[in-house]
């Protein structure tokens, strides 16, 4: 499993980072972040919120975008190990260049040559889902669809939210997914990891999304597990994220396999792979160990995830060729 084919589509960019990585940049501009580390290296928090906090104290010592580019470097080589041949990640202009449309082109451009080189040198394909975030408030996320709208294409493929999903509703973010739709952008939330059911629908229902990240507590109303299988709802699941915050005990415990089971269309991604001390490589390892799950499923699985993409078609027919070989 380790080497096959995946396809993730719910990666933070800044949450990929290797502790070393954002280590090695504090170091070389002098500034002390040590606090967010344990005594192995590894990133420290306590819960999910702690977790936010550590995240934006390791995003801090990233200013510039040449420090983005090194970044996406380091992340599709750590993807393309697990075997990852296509990958879209979250992207926020809040910490690229503060919301402002020209310092986000220029993050941007540095970015995309990165994964340009990545693709060349890996074969793996990088798309970017611009993200506003939940607790900066609706005021900024206007500010993020803007920056979304001004650089959508094909490259800058959706726009979703982030961030603390028990601050604010998602009917406060209407404007800026109204936006982003209008520019172009295909739609995914954050919702039902820390909200319950309801989260899942208002995110569905007041934004309009396609996709949703997470969703898994979906399966304490059974009426809208029907519902989300019905509508082919695509829920980007995160199980070892799951089990590391907290959630659920264990892989076994972790309802992706009642909504596999119910029909819904779920795929398999990592979130932010250092903090979770995970893979792409580990998530299905540890899937097939909880629910036996063998190379029929993991490839079904894909096949979702790819059918689910916010990439063009000839990219998505370019991928499916690599995923069937
Ligand atoms: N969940 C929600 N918001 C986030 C995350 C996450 O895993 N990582 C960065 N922002
Ligand atoms: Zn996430």
């Amino acid at each position: 499993m380790g080497r096959n084919a995946k396809i993730e589509l719910h990666l933070h960019l800044e949450g990929a980072a290797p502790p070393a990585f954002i280590r090695g940049l504090a170091q070389e501009k002098h500034v002390d972040i040590g606090g967010i580390f344990d005594e192995r290296g590894a990133y420290r928090y306590k819960d999910f919120w702690d977790f936010l906090k550590v995240y934006e104290a390791a995003t801090s010592v990233l200013t510039t975008p040449e420090d983005y580019a090194r970044l996406v470097t380091a992340v599709l080589e750590e993807s393309a190990a697990s075997g990852v041949i296509y990958s879209e990640t979250f992207l926020s202009p809040d910490f690229c260049g503060g919301r402002d449309v020209g310092a986000w082109r220029d993050y941007l451009a540095a970015m995309q040559e990165a994964a340009a080189q990545a693709e060349l040198r890996d074969g793996i394909v990088l798309r970017g889902i611009i993200t506003c975030i939940r607790h900066f408030g609706p005021e900024k996320a206007r500010e993020t669809a803007l920056c979304a709208a001004e650089t959508a294409g094909d490259w800058i493929v959706g726009f979703g939210i982030a961030g603390d999903e028990t601050s604010g509703q998602p009917k406060d973010f209407r404007w800026s997914f109204d936006c982003a739709r209008e520019a172009g952008l295909r739609l995914t939330a954050h919702a039902g990891e820390w909200g319950g059911p309801q989260s899942v629908r208002d995110a569905l229902n007041d934004l309009g999304v396609e996709r949703i990240g997470h969703g898994v507590r979906a399966i304490e109303d059974l009426a809208l597990v029907d519902e989300l299988a019905e509508r082919g709802v695509v829920l980007e699941v995160c199980p070892g994220s799951n089990v590391a915050l907290g959630l659920y005990p264990n892989f076994r415990a972790h309802p992706i396999g009642q909504l596999y089971d119910r029909g819904v269309k779920v795929t398999v991604s990592t979130d932010d792979p250092p903090f979770f001390h995970t893979t792409m490589a580990r998530e299905f390892e540890m899937l097939h160990r909880a629910f036996d799950w063998d190379e029929g499923v993991f490839a079904q699985l894909n096949r979702t995830a790819l059918d689910a993409a916010f990439c063009d078609a000839d990219t998505k027919s370019r991928i499916s060729k690599v995923l069937e070989a």
